[in-house]
């Protein structure tokens, strides 16, 4: 089990403002640095990143990006590649959340992302998860799938450079996350299907997280009841009330 835990703030679409990207960014990090066993990760939109990325003490607050071409260059309008991420000092990136599988993402072009992000150095938190839950357990077999599908010719020896994030569909922007005790269940079930893929020894450091309407309320007892080793979190990672006080909630789980 990784021995540190990790939290990445996806920040989606927002703030509306640069101004407003440092200022969470500035509290962020200063929470950050108060903290004794917990890495933080930002994941601002593209347009943010150079101007949170930390030159000094980059380990108080690392920056992930929210995507990334399946591309590694050429013509591609619109798109970022994995090596400008890296090169603009970011260190993550998100791949397969749910709002982009919705969008048209499938497993083949998820697995196709996570390749190129893993190629051209960037860490890949790569997102999975049920959109229902149905009585006879037919979400255990779609989430399997979704997993195995996403790592199809990801080399075995980038399995350190994988972190999952199991984020249920329906508990994502929601009112209420996951109970504790099934988290916990999920997460065991996702380090299996990694262990099938990658390996028991990979499978033992492999950080699975938890995303899904997590606040600074529910966010200790995830962890603890939980067992994950750290939570993607969306709305309050942009909350500079809220995500202080998530930060040093998990920090203090013993
Ligand atoms: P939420 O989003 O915390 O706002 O539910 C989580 C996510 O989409 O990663």
């Amino acid at each position: 089990m990784p021995t540190r835990r990790l939290v990445v703030g996806n920040w989606k679409m927002t703030p509306a403002t640069l101004k407003e990207a440092k200022r969470i960014a500035r509290v962020t990090r200063k929470v950050a640095a108060e903290l004794k066993h917990t890495d933080v990760v930002a994941c601002p939109p593209f347009v943010y990143i150079t101007a949170i990325v930390l030159k000094k003490h980059p380990e108080l607050m690392r920056v992930g990006a929210q995507s990334v071409s399946m591309h590694e260059a050429g013509a591609h309008t619109g798109e970022v590649s994995a090596a400008m991420i890296k090169d603009v000092g970011a260190e993550y990136v998100i791949v397969g959340h749910s709002e982009d599988r919705a969008a048209g993402d499938t497993d083949a072009d998820v697995a196709k992302r996570v390749q190129a992000a893993l190629a051209g150095g960037l860490k890949s938190i790569v997102c999975v998860g049920e959109s229902i839950r149905d009585e006879a357990g037919a979400y255990l077999e779609t989430l399997k799938n979704q997993i195995k599908n996403s790592f199809a010719d990801v080399p075995k020896n980038q399995s350190k450079n994988i972190i999952m994030a199991y984020e249920p569909v329906w508990a994502i922007g929601a009112k209420e996350a996951m109970v504790p005790a099934q988290v916990y269940e999920m997460s065991l079930f996702v380090k299996k299907i990694f262990s099938d893929v990658f390996g028991h020894g990979p499978a033992m450091k492999v950080s699975v997280l938890y995303g899904g309407s997590v606040n600074f309320r529910n966010a200790a007892d995830i962890i603890f009841i939980g067992k994950v080793d750290g939570l993607l979190v969306g709305r309050e990672s942009v909350s500079v009330v809220g995500f202080p006080d998530l930060l040093r909630a998990v920090d203090s789980v013993a």
